[in-house]
This record gives structure tokens, C-alpha cells and sequence, in this order.
């Protein structure tokens, strides 16, 4: 199929009214009918279908309608369809201002080129101007192929803006179709990607070039679809199980989140009613051993319903995401005891950690719940560079300047005590529940170390490590040592902790802290 049937052309007979109302009438066709029937064939809306559905009706304006590319070789100077295959513009979801592009896959299956990348980093920069979000809906098979390294530069350009505008505004990248090669970076550098279950994937060099150099076969799907970055790669924070889905979805996040660095997260009106929460009074199992589900906390703690999960499986021993109390956006860390114990490792620490950057440079409260037995030990760890990488956490919540505050539930044990906002490192305050354990590490390894002479010249070893670990547990498994130290600044019953934590979000809510002046800091990549 040529991408011939369209073309930019208005026949010199018609009046100057007419030529417009033909030229607008041409830019909505994209790459014509047959084109978006094999769109919707394939499940896929088109580019402004999709954004039909994202932006309050009749909000949309279109900027760049009747931009056509420069290219003349291989015949395209023959084959100009208006908008050069994406739809940028900007509307408002929910009544707030927001910059989309959509690219238009029946164009040159949205292909980027010169032009192309022209009108996306156009829309950038009125973003960043003017501080609202920027949502990218990508359905594009890449660079586009007849412009050679002019494409190349388009994308240049776009990653450049990209990162300028990072913690400036915030920018979601939908996939909703192909996103190949180096075009995978520019959603890479956003601050969130979404892919469409089935009909979406992302890798750096597809199935053919996999097979040619390293001889393995696998689909695209298998490669980079989004079950894939969502479980293995944690390169997706979100999948949606159809592109309606992924469109309530980006509008659900935008709620959230506000429209720039300069600015709160809007606020939802919260009559407040039944703070104390009885629920949380069994959560926590007697034996310190067994595991629960930190979502169960969260779900008791937040406003109802308000808990949107991000990376919801990716690194599954934390869990973060975005939820409200008391009508106020917050962001959520918690170790998960029912994965891996909730012990950090690479993963579950690059997740967290980017996380926390995203929260605090948009200005979102930090609410952290800690049940932490350690990082995780062995060679797979500690070769993959579990140092580095925990050191990420630890480095992004140190230079958290938003209000933040920590409930330790149970374990909060080495130096994971000090990485999960400990008071330290800047927390403004710090719970702790009865059952807290705030120790080096737990009883039973402690007694091992400290009283290894004493087991070991002991007639009955089992009794006197079982008398040793009673020892050392009775003086650190609780969390009064440091409450003693100020390390916690209140022990709490479980059931109050809703009202605990409204209260001192509301005490921080005009809290000015502020870094060194640096031109920035070196994170540990
Ligand atoms: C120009 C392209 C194109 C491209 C697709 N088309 N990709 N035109 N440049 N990159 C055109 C096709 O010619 C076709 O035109 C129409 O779009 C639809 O493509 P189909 O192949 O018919 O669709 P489908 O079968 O769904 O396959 C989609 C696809 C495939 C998997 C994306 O088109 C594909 O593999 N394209 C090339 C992908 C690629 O290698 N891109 C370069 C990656 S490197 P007609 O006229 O027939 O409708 C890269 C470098 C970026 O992007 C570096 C940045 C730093």
C-alpha cells in the first residue's frame, strides 16, 4: 500500500474559504481510509480518536495541522499528507491544561521525521513555558526511514528536550503501538510509560537483529511487549488492558500529580469521618516471621479507593504508588513483607528510588511504611552491584526536600533502617507501631554473633541460644530504644495512625527545606 492516496493538494478553482475548509478536511484523513481500517482491525484507535477520548470534549486545539515534510528523495515529495503522521496540540483533562502529541500510524506508520520531530518539540517547549504536562501517545515504526540521519537528528532533538524538561513538567508516554530503536528513549527519559496490553511493544532492536546476533528467536511480543517491561524489565510503570483503558488510565495519573514544579497536586474536597481504623489493629501477624500484605495497610490507611499502584509488578518486594488522605495527594513506599520478606534488592531499590524523585520533584508529600529484614544477600546481588543500586534509595530520599514521613510496622533492621526515611536522613516524623523491631539485625543472628562463645561452650547450645535470642530481643525487638533516642517521635496503636499521619501531613504541609547550592548532585547511576 503507497502511501500515495492522499496528498496535499487543493485545486486553484476553489475560493480562499474553501481551500481552508478543503486543507482541514484533508489533515483529519491522515493516511486515509483504508489505513484506519487496518488501524481499528488491529484493536487500535487512531491518533485522534485516542485523543478524542483523552482531552475534555471539544478542548482540543490543533497546532501544526497542514505541516507537510521536506523530504525529496525516493519519490516523497509526491507523497505529502498533512500533519507529517502525528497530531500535536494541546486541550485540558479535567479542566487542566495538558500538551499532547499522537502519532498517527496510518502516516508513513508514524514515522519520524524532520517535521515530524519539529511540531513534537515545538509542543515541548510551550509546555515547559507555560508548566502544564505533556502526555506522548506513541504508535510509530520509528525513524523515519526515507530521511536518513535528518530523522536521526529529530529524535536528538526530542531526547534533549526531553531531559531539559524533566522536573520541570510532568510527561507521560503512552505506547500504544510499535516503539523502535533509539525512539524507545524519548518515553525512557519521561517520568512514566504506559503500555497497551498485546498491541504495544518497545525494544532497541527488534526480533530480526535479535536472531542474527545472538541466535535467539522470539516474537515481538516476547521481546519488549508489555508484559515483559512490566514484570521483567520494570521499563513500563503501568499496562492497560486496551487503549481506553490506557486513556482512563493517563487521566486518572494526571489526578495526582500537578501541572509543574512550582505547583501543589490538586486537592480533592475530604469531609473527614472514621480516622480510626479498627482494621488495622490484626494486620500485623503475631509471629514475627510470617508475612502479610503491605496493600492491605495502605488500603486501611488512605482515603478509600485512592490507591493507584505503580509498577504494580515489577520488583513486588516494595511497593509504591500514588494514593490521597484526607483529599491531599501523596506518594507511597513500602516494603512488601509477603515478597522476598520485603528485603530490598537492585530492583525493588531502582524502583523506589525513582519513585521518590518523581514525588518530591512535583512536590508530593512521601509516606513510607517500613517492614525491612535487610538487602537481600548473595553473589547475584552483590555482583549486579546491590551497592550502586541500593545506594540509589538511599540517595534519593536524602535529597527529598517534600514533606515526608515513615511508620515502621515491624522490622526495620540494618542498613535498610537507615535507607527507608529514617529520621537521619532528613524524615520529618517517624511512627512506629508496637511491634516494631528496630535493631542491627534480627535476635536470632545477634545472639548467634555477640554470644557466639557462650552457645558454644554451653551444655545445651539450642537453650542458651534460645535464652541468648530472648536477650537480645527483649532489649531491641520493640520500638523503644529508639523512641528513647528520638529516632521515633511516637509509638502509635495501629487503629490511629490514619488520623497520626493527616495530622502531620498537615503540620508539614508549608515545610521549606532546601539543598546545598550545587549545579547538581551526582546520584549513584
Ligand atoms: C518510513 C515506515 C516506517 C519507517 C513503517 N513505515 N515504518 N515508513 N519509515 N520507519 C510505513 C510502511 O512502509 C507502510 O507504508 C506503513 O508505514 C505501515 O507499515 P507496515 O509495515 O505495513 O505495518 P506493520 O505490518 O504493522 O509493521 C509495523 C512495523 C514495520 C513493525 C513498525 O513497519 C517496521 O518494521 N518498520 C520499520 C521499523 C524500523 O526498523 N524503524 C527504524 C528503527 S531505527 P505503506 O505505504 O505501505 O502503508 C530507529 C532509529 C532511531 O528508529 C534512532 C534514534 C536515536
Amino acid at each position: 500500500m503507497a502511501n500515495t492516496s492522499i496528498q496535499n493538494s487543493t485545486p486553484s478553482s476553489m475560493n480562499k474559504r474553501e481551500q481552508l475548509t478543503s486543507k482541514r478536511e484533508q489533515a483529519l484523513q491522515g493516511g486515509g481510509s483504508a489505513r484506519i481500517e487496518a488501524q481499528h482491525k488491529k484493536g487500535k484507535l487512531t491518533a485522534r480518536e485516542r485523543i478524542h477520548f483523552l482531552v475534555d470534549e471539544g478542548s482540543f486545539e490543533e497546532i501544526g495541522a497542514f505541516v507537510t515534510h521536506r523530504s525529496k528523495d525516493f519519490g516523497m515529495e509526491k507523497q505529502q499528507i498533512l500533519g507529517d503522521g502525528v497530531v500535536t496540540g494541546y486541550g485540558t483533562i479535567n479542566g487542566r491544561l495538558v500538551y499532547v502529541f499522537s502519532q498517527d500510524f496510518t502516516v508513513f506508520g508514524g514515522s519520524l521525521s524532520e517535521t515530524h520531530a519539529e511540531k513534537i518539540c515545538k509542543l515541548m517547549e510551550l509546555a515547559m513555558k507555560n508548566g502544564a504536562p505533556l502526555v506522548g501517545l506513541n504508535d510509530s515504526g520509528g525513524a523515519r526511514i526515507q530521511e536518513g540521519v535528518v530523522s536521526l537528528g529529530g529524535y536528538a532533538d526530542i531526547f534533549y528536550r526531553n531531559t531539559l524538561a524533566s522536573g520541570v513538567v510532568p510527561q507521560i508516554s503512552a505506547i500504544m503501538g510499535p516503539c523502535a530503536g533509539g525512539a524507545v528513549y524519548s518515553p525512557a527519559i519521561t517520568d512514566f510509560i504506559m503500555m497497551v496490553e498485546n498491541t504495544s511493544y518497545m525494544f532497541v532492536t527488534g526480533p530480526n537483529v535479535v536472531k542474527t546476533v545472538t541466535h535467539e528467536e522470539v516474537t515481538s511480543e516476547q521481546l519488549g511487549g508489555a508484559s515483559v517491561h512490566s514484570t521483567k524489565s520494570g521499563v513500563a510503570h503501568f499496562t492497560a488492558a486496551n487503549e481506553i483503558d490506557c486513556i482512563n488510565q493517563l487521566k486518572k495519573l494526571l489526578s495526582y500529580i500537578p501541572q509543574n514544579c512550582e505547583e501543589q497536586a490538586p486537592s480533592f474536597t475530604y469531609e473527614s469521618a472514621n480516622e480510626i481504623r479498627e482494621g488495622l489493629k490484626n494486620i500485623v501477624p503475631e509471629n514475627p516471621n510470617q508475612p502479610y500484605d503491605m496493600r492491605e495497610v495502605i488500603e486501611q490507611i488512605a482515603d478509600e479507593g485512592s490507591f493507584y499502584e505503580v509498577h504494580k509488578n515489577f520488583a513486588e518486594n516494595i511497593v509504591v504508588g500514588f494514593a490521597r488522605l484526607a483529599g491531599r495527594s501523596i506518594g507511597i513506599v513500602g516494603n512488601q513483607p509477603s515478597q522476598l520478606a520485603g528485603c530490598l534488592d537492585i530492583h525493588a531499590s531502582q524502583k523506589a528510588a525513582r519513585f521518590v524523585r518523581f514525588c518530591d520533584s512535583f512536590n508530593i508529600p512521601l509516606l513510607v511504611f517500613e517492614d525491612v529484614p535487610g538487602f537481600l544477600p548473595g553473589t547475584d546481588q552483590e555482583w549486579n552491584a546491590i551497592i550502586t543500586n541500593g545506594a540509589k534509595l538511599l540517595y534519593a530520599f536524602c535529597e527529598a526536600t517534600v514533606p515526608r514521613v515513615t511508620v515502621i510496622t515491624r522490622k526495620a533492621y540494618g542498613g535498610a533502617y537507615d535507607v527507608m526515611n529514617s529520621k537521619h536522613i532528613g524524615a520529618d516524623m517517624n511512627f512506629a507501631w508496637p511491634t516494631a523491631e528496630i535493631a542491627v539485625m534480627g535476635a536470632k543472628g545477634a545472639a548467634e554473633i555477640i554470644f557466639k562463645k557462650e552457645i558454644d561452650s554451653a551444655a545445651d547450645h539450642a537453650a542458651e541460644l534460645a535464652k541468648k535470642e530472648k536477650e537480645y530481643g527483649d532489649l531491641f525487638a520493640n520500638p523503644y530504644r529508639a523512641a528513647e533516642r528520638g529516632f521515633v517521635d511516637e509509638v502509635i496503636f495501629p487503629e490511629e495512625t490514619r488520623l497520626k499521619l493527616i495530622k502531620a501531613f498537615k503540620m508539614l504541609e508549608n515545610k521549606v527545606a532546601n539543598l546545598p547550592r550545587k549545579k547538581h548532585g551526582n546520584i549513584p547511576l
